[in-house]
């Protein structure tokens, strides 16, 4: 992937900053979908993004993976690996390849295979194997088949889930099935991670457990984590930073206890005040 060329003075240093959205205007015919939209991640950070349904939340995803082009804006990911890379027009598996891994708003496990395999699939990814053997269809040798194998049951531990190893992913417990999304996802070496509504349909024991997962993610295996959640508990708990969208737009972003007071928050999104609160 061609690093992005004829970076700014003012553009932030790689070290501090994960990925920079600047200016992203993403519409379908009619629809708006993000409107000017610019944001940044701190390396290592937790951000939230917030929003109505509809906000645009999992088009941002879509822009930052590669699956939708914007019409306009710039998007630079600042890779460890390989410094900074323009996102815009590289297609999804480049950008995974190039350090940014994520989860779907809905399930897209392989119901017809284990746990296991549904990982393995992640560890081998073409930035394991080489890009050369993987377009040859070399066969992989004996050792990069161990290593990926010994990958998968290490992230299998890591999410919990190394007891269902051979459990179809379809026998598995919903919350059990979002931890294994996020292993695939991690199989792929990221060093951000974006969770699109992780903990959307489970119970409050699988909530805990998800969040304590996705803090162990971020403080133990290092991966920068941008997140999607309509659940404030769990957000205000996770978060470094929040972004809230509303129609597209950025309305509001800060910590969670300034967000949380934000007047533009609470009518958008939050609430009205309870005036019993008052
Ligand atoms: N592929 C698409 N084609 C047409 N409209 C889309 C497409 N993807 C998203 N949109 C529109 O963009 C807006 C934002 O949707 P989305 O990003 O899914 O919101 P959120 O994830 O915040 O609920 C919605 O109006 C949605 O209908
Ligand atoms: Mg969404």
């Amino acid at each position: 992937m061609a690093a992005s060329a004829g970076m700014s003075a003012s553009a932030p240093g790689r070290h501090e900053v994960v990925v920079s959205v600047e200016d992203v205007t993403l519409s379908f015919g009619g629809v708006t979908s993000l409107s000017h939209v610019s944001l940044q991640q701190a390396r290592g950070e937790i951000l939230a993004v917030i929003g109505p349904n509809g906000a645009g939340k999992t088009s941002l995803f879509n822009c930052l993976t590669g699956v939708y082009v914007p019409q306009s804006g710039r998007i630079v990911f600042y890779s460890r690996r390989r410094g900074p890379v323009s996102i815009v027009g590289h297609r999804p598996h480049l950008v995974n390849r190039a350090g940014i891994a994520r989860t779907f708003q809905t399930s897209r496990l392989f119901n017809a295979l284990t746990a296991f395999e549904n990982v393995k699939i992640g560890v081998e990814s073409p930035q394991r194997t080489g890009p050369l053997g993987a377009m040859l269809h070399l066969p992989r040798t004996r050792r990069e088949e161990r290593e990926s194998d010994s990958r998968t049951v290490e992230l299998l531990e890591f999410v919990g889930l190394r007891g269902r190893s051979n459990d179809l992913a379809s026998a598995l417990p919903y919350g059990d099935r979002r931890r294994l999304e996020i292993a695939r996802a991690l199989g792929t070496g990221p060093e951000l991670l974006l969770l699109d509504e992780p903990a959307a349909g489970t119970n409050p024991a699988e909530k805990a457990a998800l969040a304590e997962l996705i803090r162990d993610v971020n403080a133990r295996m290092g991966v920068s984590v941008l997140l999607i959640e309509h659940d404030m508990g769990l957000v205000m708990s996770l978060a470094d930073r929040i972004v809230v969208l509303n129609f597209g737009q950025v309305i509001a972003s800060g910590t969670p206890a300034e967000v949380q007071r934000d007047p533009a928050v609470v009518e958008a999104y939050l609430g009205a005040p309870d005036p019993e609160d008052a």
